[in-house]
């Protein structure tokens, strides 16, 4: 692009202003400038401005139904685990890791997917995932191709982390990294920011950013060749995420649902998870932050109305997400202190003083045909790293996945002192019955 071109792109939408210090600027600048403005798309700035215009994706205030959550027990169970492990023998499932985020509550420097969270290794969350997609196509004898989203911030220290550690013992022919996009943000009156003066604030577009990222970067079209029918996703964040596990991808696959959703019961009505509702017909996910004071109502027994929550925890059916990737998802807005350039000088500002604009997964949930939910135990399952310190955070996080290791040794019989430091190589164990298997080995040798 050069500079004709990019004047007239940013004319057709009201954004002459980005070229005001053009001739300020350094060669090489100005080079960096007219790429990025290359990068932005004039039906995509349209799409912001209208988006402020309503005021972003709008919350239902109806009350909603609670959705019908299975919680799966004895032949049920057994009957979802056989169809899942019938789904992973023959290769049709694929991990799908959004991992684009910035990590800013943990305040770590890098990918939050490098950060030290093995108890005793200090293996990155990248290894207990990596680890157990790989013990997972052990067990069923097919691969189990691990496509993870990365951020324009992140892609190549994330990539850089994979290749440090040999991909975990992945198969680098089944790991396809893609970058999510980016939008400009922009004051209240729809004009972009720029935060230097030749650079314009861009910020990553949610991990709803997902599906137009799968479908640019040739990944679904890579799903389909390879045969893939289930894609389970998940966030970078929970090292005790059950990935690929037989028992929901079997569900999800009886169920004939285009969009399944893991939840858990909530422990407290503010507990910052979404929550998906029933309207009429359609389910929708309703944000925390979104819930209405009667959505957040006990019954006279002191359960909540709306018990369940959702971890992003997901299995999504291939073709959905086919069909889904090329529409417009609505944009949630988020005013926040953007730096900005008054007069050739950056300026940071004390106020929120512009927008960014992120798109949400759940959000195409009303979409799916069909949709399922399962219950499970948060603590098995869910034990975010989100925060520095406190709740959720890596300290939380390493005594949960340490908790959940105590239990598998308890079903054995084999009682972990207190305070004993503990990890498990997924690919050693990755779950009791791996723990029990091998105790029967060492017991024949
Ligand atoms: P969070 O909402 O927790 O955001 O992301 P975050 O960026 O990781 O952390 P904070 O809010 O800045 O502290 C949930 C999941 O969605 C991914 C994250 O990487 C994480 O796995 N995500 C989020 C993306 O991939 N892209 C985004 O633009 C936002």
């Amino acid at each position: 692009m050069n500079y004709t071109q990019a004047e007239k792109m940013l004319k057709s939408c009201g954004q002459e202003h980005v070229l005001a210090y053009w001739k300020k600027l350094s060669k090489k600048e100005q080079g960096e400038l007219l790429a990025q403005v290359a990068t932005i798309e004039p039906k995509n700035v349209k799409y912001c401005q209208s988006a402020l215009k309503q005021g972003g994706a709008v919350a239902d205030s109806s009350k909603g139904k609670a959705p019908k959550v299975a919680e799966l027990k004895g032949t049920a169970l057994k009957t979802a685990i056989a169809a899942g492990e019938k789904e992973l023998r023959a290769g049709r499932v694929a991990a799908l890791l959004v991992a684009g985020g910035q990590g800013s509550r943990l305040g770590y420097d890098g990918p939050k997917g490098c950060y030290s969270i093995g108890p005793i290794t200090g293996a990155p969350l990248f290894y207990f995932h990596a680890r157990k997609i790989l013990a997972r196509s052990i067990r069923y004898g097919a691969s189990i191709p691990f496509y993870v989203m990365t951020s324009e911030a992140n892609n190549e220290a994330t990539v850089k982390c994979f290749e440090e550690n040999e991909y975990f013992g992945l198969n680098p022919d089944d790991v396809f990294f893609f970058t999510q996009g980016m939008w400009p943000g922009m004051t209240k009156d729809g004009k972009v920011i720029l935060d230097k003066p030749g650079h314009v604030f861009m910020s990553p577009d949610g991990h709803g950013g997902l599906l137009a990222a799968l479908k640019k970067s040739g990944a679904l079209a890579d799903m389909k060749k390879r045969g893939i029918k289930s894609v389970f996703f998940f966030q970078v964040d929970n090292p005790l995420v059950e990935i690929a596990d037989p028992a929901f991808i079997g569900y999800h696959v009886l169920e004939k649902s285009e969009y399944s959703l893991k939840l858990c019961a909530k422990r407290d009505p503010f507990e910052k998870v979404g929550m998906p509702m029933q309207f009429g017909k359609t389910f929708r996910m309703v944000e925390y932050t979104e819930m209405t004071k009667e959505q957040c109502l006990r019954k006279k027994n002191g359960k909540l109305y709306f018990l369940y929550g959702s971890p992003a925890i997901h299995v999504f059916d291939r073709a959905f997400l086919d069909r889904e990737a090329s529409k417009a998802m609505p944009l949630h807005l988020a005013f926040k202190k953007i730096p900005t350039v008054v007069n050739g000088k950056v300026v940071k500002p004390t106020e929120p003083n512009g927008y960014k604009f992120e798109k949400f997964i759940f959000d195409i949930l009303p979409n799916a045909k069909r949709a399922a939910f399962l219950a499970f135990e948060q603590k098995d399952e869910f034990s975010p790293v989100k925060n520095a310190e406190g709740s959720d955070s890596p300290e939380t996080c390493k005594a949960d996945m340490q908790a959940k290791w105590t239990r598998w040794f308890a079903e054995l019989g084999v009682k972990i002192p207190r305070n004993l430091p503990l990890e498990l190589d997924p690919v050693y164990a990755l779950d009791a019955s791996d723990l029990r298997s091998l105790g029967l080995w060492l017991a024949a040798d």
